[in-house]
């Protein structure tokens, strides 16, 4: 099968590339497709003729995101409704990747696909409104939100944590904001399984995908330090003790049932693939 994925170097983009297999994976982003400029996308997916599409692409710099709010929109919402319209001109199915930020984090269990969003930042906001967009033009398409993601490249908390860890004794790290921490290359199998389900004609609309059980900041933070052979100790503080550019939800854990009942799909504990990504990087048990 042969997978357009729109973005080259980001974590996704770059773990579906890695975790390929026998597909045909064709990493595209800038110049040939820039999402703020988005004229050319169709001759582009002409020449390649593509099985499948994965847009993985986006503005992802959460606070930078508040001051940058046109390219925010550009990449998150009006870029993929471009690459949803060209997709679905051609008949191929169209994947695209958001976000647990679509939600305020306030809803006290995890969220459904169903759940009504409502972001706090302006990343949340551009993204549930590229959701909107995509599906408009193409109602076919596959929204997979996903939460957390990290890899063993790129600028993530996992290598932040660690980074701070190897030249400290001691750190303060959020613990009242909850999620489920996502591997970037756990997340590329789960969608180049949903590619291969979306070129049999499997359905598109809302999913949730993500690594299974939860953690806070702090929990993320310790487990990268310790599995890393680092002893720095971590203390809790809460998020009024970090203010950032941008707000941030509280408990954005997302549901995970869909994905196991219609596409039999369920990632590793969190736990695990991040040991993975400990290893990818060279670091697992290292002693610090
Ligand atoms: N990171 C997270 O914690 C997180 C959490 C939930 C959901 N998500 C979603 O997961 C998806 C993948 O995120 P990620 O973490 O892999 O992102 P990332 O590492 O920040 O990569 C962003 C990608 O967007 C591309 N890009 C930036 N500007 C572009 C433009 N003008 N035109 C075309 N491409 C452009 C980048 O291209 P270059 O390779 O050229 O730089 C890069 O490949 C996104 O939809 C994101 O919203 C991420």
């Amino acid at each position: 099968m042969k997978i357009l994925v729109i973005g080259s170097s980001g974590q996704v983009a770059s773990a579906l590339a890695r975790q390929a297999g026998a597909h045909e994976v064709i990493r595209m982003g800038r110049p040939q497709i820039d999402l703020v400029h988005p004229a050319g996308i169709a001759d582009i997916m002409g020449q390649i003729s593509p099985d499948v599409i994965i847009n993985a692409a986006a503005h992802t710099a959460v606070d930078r995101a508040e001051d940058e709010i046109e390219a925010a929109r550009a990449l998150n919402e009006t870029g993929p409704a471009a690459l949803a319209r060209s997709a679905e001109a051609r008949g191929v199915p169209f994947i695209h990747i958001s976000t647990d930020y679509v939600f305020n984090g306030l809803g006290g269990a995890p969220y459904a696909e169903t759940a009504d969003t409502a972001p706090l930042n302006v990343y949340g906001q551009t993204k549930a409104d590229g959701e909107k967009a995509v599906l408009a033009v193409n109602p076919d398409a596959l929204i997979v939100r996903t939460s957390w993601v990290y890899a063993p490249e790129g600028t993530n908390f996992v290598r932040t944590m660690l980074r701070l860890a190897a030249g400290g004794e001691t750190m303060n790290v959020v613990d009242d904001q909850i999620g489920r921490p996502t591997e970037a290359h756990a997340l590329a199998d789960a969608l180049l399984d949903l590619a291969e389900q979306m070129r049999g004609g499997a359905d598109g609309g809302l999913l949730h995908v993500t690594n299974t059980g939860e953690a806070s900041w702090k929990d993320l933070a310790e487990a990268s330090i310790s599995g890393a052979g680092l002893s720095t100790r971590v203390t809790g503080i809460p998020t009024s003790a970090f203010p950032t550019r941008a707000r941030r939800p509280g408990d954005t854990r997302l549901d995970l049932s869909r994905a196991q009942a219609v596409y039999g799909i369920t990632l590793p504990d969190w736990r695990e693939s991040l040991e993975r990504c400990l290893e990818m990087m060279g670091v697992s048990g290292r002693r610090g």
